[in-house]
């Protein structure tokens, strides 16, 4: 028996600001090929029966809400999350031990179980950021250790840059531990916000064990076609 259900190596990020506009979508899309990464625009927006529908649908749902509060809260909220029947969920890693303990207790293990993983520091701080929330020191050393608490919680892996996928590896030495990595860009793509970006082959190859594509190819004037490629160049990685 696994810790948790088998993840797809490709979660489309459905960052749409209603149900209509991701529905067009997922339409398009094959659920024995990605997941759908649910985020807190669009649950906000078109809640839980809608990620309800999704699972109905065969596909793996990715929920990122990123829960963060007391440590009785995150749990109630985590057996939400299973309740839906939901593949992926996470929690920020700061919110320290108890809260990720209380995580972890609320979240079955087994095979048919979500996987839970650990934001460690959003992608958006920089060094400066951090100074003005009482870290000093340097971000990476901030990540690493976020992470070790992290995996001595027992959570599964972390969310966190393909840069970053090497390190996470080697604190997240488990069987199947889940590392998953947004900030992924087509050869040649438009960056739109994101800086330190890989291909999925280069992310992939760099340790992470699923990544996170959104505008790439929600973007696309054919959606289904380049998300298709992407999954078959990571498929037997
Ligand atoms: O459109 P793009 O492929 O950049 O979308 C990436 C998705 O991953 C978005 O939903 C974004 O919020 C999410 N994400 C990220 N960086 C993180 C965590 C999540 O880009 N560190």
């Amino acid at each position: 028996m696994t810790q948790h259900c088998a993840q797809p190596r490709l979660y489309v990020a459905l960052d749409f600001p209603d149900r209509n506009k991701a529905e067009a979508l997922v339409d398009q899309l094959d659920p024995t090929e990605c997941g759908l990464k649910v985020g807190k625009e669009l649950f906000t927006r078109a809640g839980p029966e809608y990620v309800r529908s999704l699972v109905d649908r065969g596909f793996p749902v990715f929920l990122d809400l990123k829960f963060h509060d007391i440590p009785h809260t995150v749990a109630q909220a985590c057996r939400a999350a299973c309740d839906l029947g939901v593949s992926l969920v996470n929690v920020h890693a700061s919110g320290g031990r108890a809260m990720l303990v209380a995580a972890r207790e609320a979240i079955p293990l087994g095979d048919t179980s979500p996987a839970l993983i650990a934001v460690t520091i959003l992608t958006s701080m920089a060094e400066a950021d951090l100074i003005e929330v009482g870290v000093d020191r340097p971000l990476a050393g901030q990540v690493n250790a976020l992470a070790r608490l992290a995996k001595d919680a027992g959570l599964d892996g972390v969310v966190c840059s393909a840069w970053e996928a090497a390190d996470m590896r080697t604190i997240f030495t488990q069987t199947a531990p889940v590392i998953v990595t947004p900030g992924i860009r087509l050869a040649g793509s438009a960056l739109d916000d994101q800086s330190r970006v890989m291909t999925p082959e280069e992310a992939i190859a760099a340790g992470a064990t699923s990544i996170v594509v959104g505008r790439p190819i929600c973007r696309a004037p054919n959606p289904a076609a380049v998300a298709h490629a992407i999954a078959e160049c990571i498929r037997d990685r």
